[in-house]
């Protein structure tokens, strides 16, 4: 879910709205917003937030205090009345909540005994009743019932509340959920992350687990739960407007797909050093001798990162020699993993807000294991919850379906990979300066297979009617195709199964007749042939084969119906081409079927729950 608020000498109401349109790709079930001025009034629509703008475009919305929120559900189906925010009982006092409740089905209980109505089906409900009737019970101030509030909430919050009694002021807090203040002049604005934030400040400050925020008459007082004051440390934050905007691309997801030549070479910058034949990398410095002292490293991550995890899987124990174990967050989390103290675990998160990673974290932290982190967002809690890490720098990522994050992830773990296995001299000089050059033209190769959208959109039109399509790669291109097969389900709604192409004759093999595409990552490296024989299979059994080739192959194109051509590169840098027209065929796909690619039905780009 998003989050915004503000409180200063402007209007609320548009800055909150535009910075729900900001905040969108984080969930899009319903928006509202509370606007006090005076009175408190609460505005909220299912659907998107431009539902919710046409809803009030007649209302009196003037105001200098408000919150707004866009939800992606939990607790209660989308509709008008489970969107935030929610009222007290007695609509004097308003929540907005990102997060979830676990305790809320007692809580609510009691709170029905003490004569408290409820609404909504929501957990969040729930809260903003318990702040009412313990301020009702102690007769005090909003704040100190907040306070009181959050001792006995179990789960997980970012919250802010407003009340009709206590004008001009705004209290938020956190516990698990991002939240940012903007600190500008004379005004405060809060988010859930920057980008509502950044077109009015570049200055923030994030608010950490357990504090308490209250802003009020022009001042900004954080408090920890215990009632201490805390003094706030004010970052600058580098990240341009443009870079949230769609800059005359149609979709902010083609934008991203088309800036990865950019957000690969960023993520390398002052980390590889050709003409000084360097690698660098911060964040792993102090760690260097764990990672070569390693038993093995976990890798925990979920969805597109966790298949970035998988292409790390095989770049570590090429290059460094070191075992690895790619886990999802949420399994391992609740398995009781053994763990020790000379395990790494890296967590890669784009969001680096995922709420199953973090708590990965945290168990992996308590049994002593170094934690190093691969994120997009600076200053996201998995960064901060981490020894040690290296940031993505890929820029915002606002499409749900991830693309250069992906890259950007991929790129982190090859340097990474490359550093240790040298260090640990499973890497030879020449065979990382190999290495090294051939990076270094990632870049301008991945440009280069961009020029294929053109062709990539003709194929799109072939195979938008499909119910169903399968993807198949081997060795580094395995991973590519669970995230071609995840990028195309998870945007155009279309079935879609990756399979490591030779694990395909046990199963998969009886899906494929005249009417299955059968998307096969077939590039030049040393599972070739072995792939070549898996496309055979496939056309045996009449499959429709889109083969996606290193240029210049002759023996492909003469099986397939489509041949996508990539540029040659070594085979551990592979993904990061080969991943490129998978992109944009699901991108096409998706466009051609009337799909909103930047908002896919039911999904977040964020996933602060778990
Ligand atoms: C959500 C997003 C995916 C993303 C996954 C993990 O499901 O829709 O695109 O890959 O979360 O997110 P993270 O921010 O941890 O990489």
């Amino acid at each position: 879910c998003g989050i915004v608020a503000y409180i200063g000498y402007r209007e609320a109401c548009p800055i909150i709205l535009k910075g729900l349109h900001r905040l969108e790709y984080r969930g899009y079930d319903s928006a509202g917003v509370a606007l006090l001025n005076g009175d408190l009034n609460v505005y909220k629509k299912k659907g998107k937030v431009a539902e919710l703008e046409a809803f009030i475009a007649e209302k009196d919305t003037r105001a200098q205090v408000g919150m707004g929120h866009t939800r992606w559900a939990t607790h209660g189906e989308p509709n008008d009345s489970n969107a935030h925010p929610h009222y007290s009982t007695s609509e004097r006092i308003a929540i907005i909540h990102n997060g979830i409740i676990e305790n809320y089905a007692a809580l609510k209980q009691h709170l029905q005994q003490q004569g408290h109505v409820f609404h909504s089906d929501t957990d969040t409900e729930v809260f903003v009743n318990l702040i009412e009737e313990i301020q009702k019970q102690n007769n005090c101030t909003l704040e100190e019932a907040v306070r009181l509030a959050l001792h006995e909430v179990v789960g997980a919050y970012a919250i802010v509340v407003l009340s009709r009694d206590e004008p001009n002021q705004l209290i938020a807090a956190r516990k698990g959920s991002p939240l940012v203040i903007g600190v500008g002049k004379d005004e405060y604005f809060l988010a859930s992350d920057a980008t509502p934030i950044i077109e009015y400040t570049n200055e923030v400050v994030y608010v950490n687990d357990y504090e308490i925020v209250v802003i009020k008459d022009g001042q900004l007082d954080i408090r920890s739960k215990e009632d201490v004051q805390q003094t706030p440390y004010i970052q600058k934050l580098e990240m341009a407007l443009d870079s949230i905007e769609k800059g005359g691309y149609e979709h902010f997801m083609l934008k991203e797909i088309f800036e990865q030549p950019r957000s690969i070479l960023d993520s390398m910058r002052g980390r590889l050093e050709l003409e000084a034949g360097h690698l660098n990398m911060g964040g792993i410095r102090a760690y260097e001798r764990k990672f070569v002292n390693a038993d093995r490293i976990i890798i925990v991550a979920c969805g597109t990162s966790w298949h970035a995890g998988l292409v790390a899987e095989y770049l570590l124990e090429d290059l460094a020699r070191i075992p690895v174990e790619v886990e999802y967050a949420s399994e391992f989390r609740y398995r009781n993993p053994i763990i020790t103290e000379r395990d790494i675990v890296i967590a890669i998160s784009q969001s680096g807000e995922t709420a199953d990673t973090l708590a990965a974290i945290e168990l992996a932290k308590s049994k002593g294991a170094t934690i190093f982190g691969i994120c997009n967002v600076v200053g996201s809690s998995i960064a901060r919850a981490t020894d040690a890490g290296a940031y993505t720098h890929a820029g915002p990522e606002i499409g749900v379906a991830s693309t250069k994050a992906f890259t950007a992830q991929v790129t982190v773990l090859t340097l990474l990979a490359m550093i240790v296995g040298h260090k640990r001299g499973t890497l030879s000089d020449t065979r990382l300066r190999e290495l090294m050059v051939e990076l270094s033209s990632i870049p301008a190769k991945v440009e280069k297979a961009l020029l294929l959208n053109d062709e990539i959109e003709l194929i799109a039109e072939t195979f938008k009617d499909v119910p169903n399509f399968l993807y198949l790669g081997r060795g580094y291109n395995f991973p590519v195709a669970l995230e071609g097969a995840l990028k195309l389900k998870e945007i155009s709604y279309i079935h879609a199964e990756g399979y490591p192409a030779a694990e395909m004759k046990h199963g998969p093999i009886a899906l494929i007749d005249e009417n299955m595409p059968v998307v096969v990552i077939a590039t030049k490296d040393s599972s070739y042939e072995k792939v070549v024989s898996n496309i055979q299979e496939v056309k045996a059994r009449k499959g429709r084969i889109i083969a996606v080739v290193t240029e210049g192959d002759t023996v492909i194109p003469a099986m397939a119906e489509f041949v996508i051509e990539v540029p040659l590169t070594s085979e551990v840098l592979v993904p990061l081409v080969s991943v490129v027209p998978l992109q944009l065929l699901s991108y096409h796909i998706a466009v051609l079927r009337g799909c909103n690619v930047d908002q896919p039905r039911n999904l977040a780009k964020s996933v602060t729950v778990e």
